[in-house]
């Protein structure tokens, strides 16, 4: 094993700030005290509360309706060391796309059938890695990736992954990941072949899905598929429905619309005593909710050029402002131009403003030399000040693991929180380590 590398993906050296919320202290009074404690210390970097509260519910709400679906959570859309202790706490598995993400999640103490490693491009010492390590079940979709896990990992138990109709999910993964249809059964022949062992299948409908109907006709391709692959002498006993739900903004009701599509169709074509286990793949709907963000204007600036010279300019209701965050698309904001789920970010300013204060056009940019460093334009706000400071909700998912320290800022510290009634429930001083 690489020492060094462990020792990176080892989340059980990790220390946590955890504020537990006792007589009647909210989040937003976490946020104000945090605030004014950085404010004493000359001391503006951006920084996150998470809320362990909101993965909490998530979770209960995810165990009511898809009662019958085991959810493996996928690490990579919140890869942080208080989200994956928190997974850990709620006893979800993992859905690991790399060695790193398979190390986090053992040295959390996931046990190896707790662990799949779900993406159909592998490189070999990964496989090997995996192996090594009793994490057996991974997914694949094309003859090259069946020859190499059957080098690597000839005991591995396979989940064939299909491609279906992601037409109505804003984040479409068709083009690069499923077998078609057409192809399965040479490749369950081929499988056959080699000695593989396939269990099952697995499927994504894309990230962001807003139409129920696809899980129902992406359910009956996996019933299509397990008939092939049982004639083929394949036991087939693992059916993984993926990810692809969100419950915010346009999203708001829809896990829920998706559930009973997503029960009816199972309990039809996948009966509870069919001996097949159910299980699922969700990353955004458990952490999308349980961040915010709290970023610093570091400059400000005023763009007169599309004014009309002869105007008073600093009186002009036109006036486009141009503010500066210390947080920006490399950083924790990368969803404001690359995830359509949630790219209509909408920061709001942290102090409170009178109501009579004039709004203007203003862009905000990140802290980066980089003209895409934008997080949004054309937003319409009270004038800002450097030293003021913007929250933005939701920004759980795809944020925070898609940092980069480009031009050299640093990522967001987290400070996460929890009410006393969640801590004692889920015993979650064990799972912090911590003795409050
Ligand atoms: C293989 C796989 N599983 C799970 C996920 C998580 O999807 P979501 O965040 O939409 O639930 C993804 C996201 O891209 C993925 O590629």
């Amino acid at each position: 094993m690489d020492r060094g590398t462990m020792h990176n993906n080892d989340l059980s050296l990790e220390n946590f700030d955890i504020d537990i919320l006792d007589n009647g202290r909210t989040i937003k009074d976490v946020i104000d005290n945090k605030i004014k404690e950085l404010g004493s210390v000359d001391n503006e970097e951006p920084f996150y509360v998470a809320d362990l509260d909101s993965m909490y519910k998530r979770h209960v709400r995810w165990l009511t309706n898809l009662p019958r679906v085991k959810p493996f959570y996928a690490v990579k859309c919140n890869n942080t060391a208080v989200v994956l202790k928190m997974m850990r706490a709620l006893d979800t598995g993992f859905d690991c796309a790399s060695k790193a993400e398979i190390q986090m999640a053992l040295s959390l103490g996931a046990t190896p059938d707790k662990i799949i490693y779900a993406h159909t491009t592998k490189p070999m010492s990964h496989i090997k890695y995996a192996c090594a390590h009793g994490v057996d079940v991974m997914t694949f979709d094309s003859e090259d990736e069946l020859l190499k896990m059957s080098l690597c990992h000839p005991k591995a138990k396979l989940l064939i992954r299909i491609a279906v109709d992601d037409s109505k999910s804003l984040i479409k993964l068709n083009s690069k990941f499923g077998a078609r249809l057409a192809s399965v059964g040479k490749l369950l022949e081929r499988a056959g072949e080699l000695g593989s062992e396939i269990i099952g299948l697995s499927f994504h409908v894309g990230s962001g899905c807003t139409a129920g109907s696809v899980f129902k006709q992406a359910i009956a391709d996996a019933r299509h598929v397990f008939d092939m692959a049982n004639l083929l002498g394949f036991q087939m006993r693992l059916l993984d429905i993926g990810g692809g739900f969100s419950a915010i903004g346009d999203f708001t009701g829809k896990f829920e619309e998706f559930s009973v599509m997503i029960n009816e169709a199972l309990d039809e074509l996948f009966p509870p005593d069919c001996g097949v286990q159910i299980i699922a793949e969700p990353g955004r709907y458990y952490v999308e909710s349980a961040f915010t963000l709290a970023a610093n204007v570091i400059a400000k600036r005023v763009n007169w050029d599309d004014m009309d010279k002869d105007s008073d300019r600093e009186e002009s209701p036109d006036r486009m402002m141009m503010y500066y965050l210390n947080d920006g698309v490399y950083g924790s904001m990368s969803c404001a131009i690359n995830d359509p789920v949630h790219s209509n970010l909408e920061p709001y300013l942290h102090r409170v403003v009178d109501s009579s204060e004039r709004s203007y056009r203003s862009a905000i940019w990140g802290p980066t030399c980089d003209s895409c460093d934008k997080v949004t334009d054309n937003y319409w706000i009270s004038e800002l000040h450097v030293g003021d400071w913007l929250l933005v909700d939701n920004m759980g998912a795809y944020s925070i693991s898609l940092y980069t320290d480009f031009n050299g800022f640093e990522r967001a510290h987290i400070y996460t929180v929890v009410i006393a009634e969640t801590w004692h429930a889920l015993n979650l001083s064990q799972t912090f380590g911590m003795r409050k």
